[in-house]
């Protein structure tokens, strides 16, 4: 068996932001309107402050503003929430994006819900969870499966009737990346921690994605011959000699033998994520202004 193509998240998000980019200037020149991503970090996690800060700089890049605030970790449910009504009134802010996750005197699903649905480019109220799952709306869509979807369209054009299995059932990714395969016409399976013979079910699976959040748990047997493999994970290990390193959910080498093509941890799914945020906040920032949101 050759080895599988390698699906280049890296140079495609590359793309999508220059198209962005290119959005974000036109909407600037006909309509004098710059779109705006406020993000909210709360506390010091040292993985959420490196995705705000690129988060940040790549809004900025594409010509958008930026609004980041820090908030201490000892902050109240009630001041997070005082800030998310000020951010919902601000006409400059069009996208609100509340990193996760919050410190435990948090009820994350009541902030989550406080923000606008409008601005809600996280896709995480339960309005665009809705929406998703009836179809009915417009809504704003997770960014990880969105993005996730991008590159399955891109590699594979038409989804309909394929077999897609999903290992994870989360909010974030598990269950709206099923919405947007079911949307996509494939016939859909969410796998989880009490599902019975998982390597046999992601056997049967022309796309497996991975969203789990353990190092390497997809063995390369568990992939059908020639299929399509979407790696979320992002998982740090031990590399000896004091090293570490970032692998996904799927063990790279062994599936890249089996698969058809698979995204690599880095360079795969994690470049979209934030792409798509940003891809998420010109549609968000046209629709609140009127306008038809462009194509990226
Ligand atoms: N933490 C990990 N992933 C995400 C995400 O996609 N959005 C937010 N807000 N927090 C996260």
């Amino acid at each position: 068996m050759s080895e599988a193509d390698i699906i280049d998240g890296k140079a495609f998000a590359a793309g999508l932001r220059g198209r962005i980019g290119e959005a974000v200037r036109g909407l600037e020149a006909n309509h004098g309107l710059t779109p705006g991503l406020a993000v909210v970090l709360v506390g010091e996690n040292p993985a959420s402050e490196v995705y705000v800060r690129n988060k940040a700089k790549q809004t900025r890049e594409t010509g958008m503003a930026s609004f980041e605030h820090k908030l201490a970790i000892e902050t109240s449910q009630d001041e997070l929430l005082a800030l998310i009504r000020q951010m919902n009134e601000d006409p400059a802010v069009h996208g609100i994006l509340v990193q996760l996750p919050l410190p435990d005197q948090i009820d994350a699903q009541a902030v989550l819900d406080a923000v606008d649905p409008a601005k809600d480019v996280d896709g995480f109220h339960v309005i665009n969870a809705g929406r998703l799952m009836t179809g009915a709306g417009d809504p704003l869509v997770p960014c990880t499966p969105l993005g996730c979807t991008m590159l399955l369209k891109d590699r594979l054009g038409e989804l309909k009737g394929l077999n897609a299995v999903i290992v994870g059932r989360s909010n974030i990714v598990g269950k709206p990346m099923a919405m947007l395969l079911l949307a996509e016409h494939c016939t859909v399976t969410v796998a989880h921690s009490r599902t019975r013979d998982l390597p046999g079910l992601c056997r049967t699976a022309d796309i497996l994605v991975a969203a789990v959040g353990r190092a390497e748990m997809v063995r390369g047997d568990w992939v059908k011959p020639g299929a399509t493999v979407i790696d979320v994970g992002i998982n740090r290990i031990d590399a000896g000699e004091g090293k570490t390193r970032l692998v996904g959910d799927v063990a790279f080498e062994e599936a890249a033998r089996v698969a058809g093509a698979i995204t690599p941890v880095p360079g795969g799914v994690g470049p979209m994520t934030i792409a798509c945020l940003l891809a998420n906040t010109v549609t968000a920032a046209c629709r609140q202004a009127g306008i038809a949101p462009p194509e990226v």
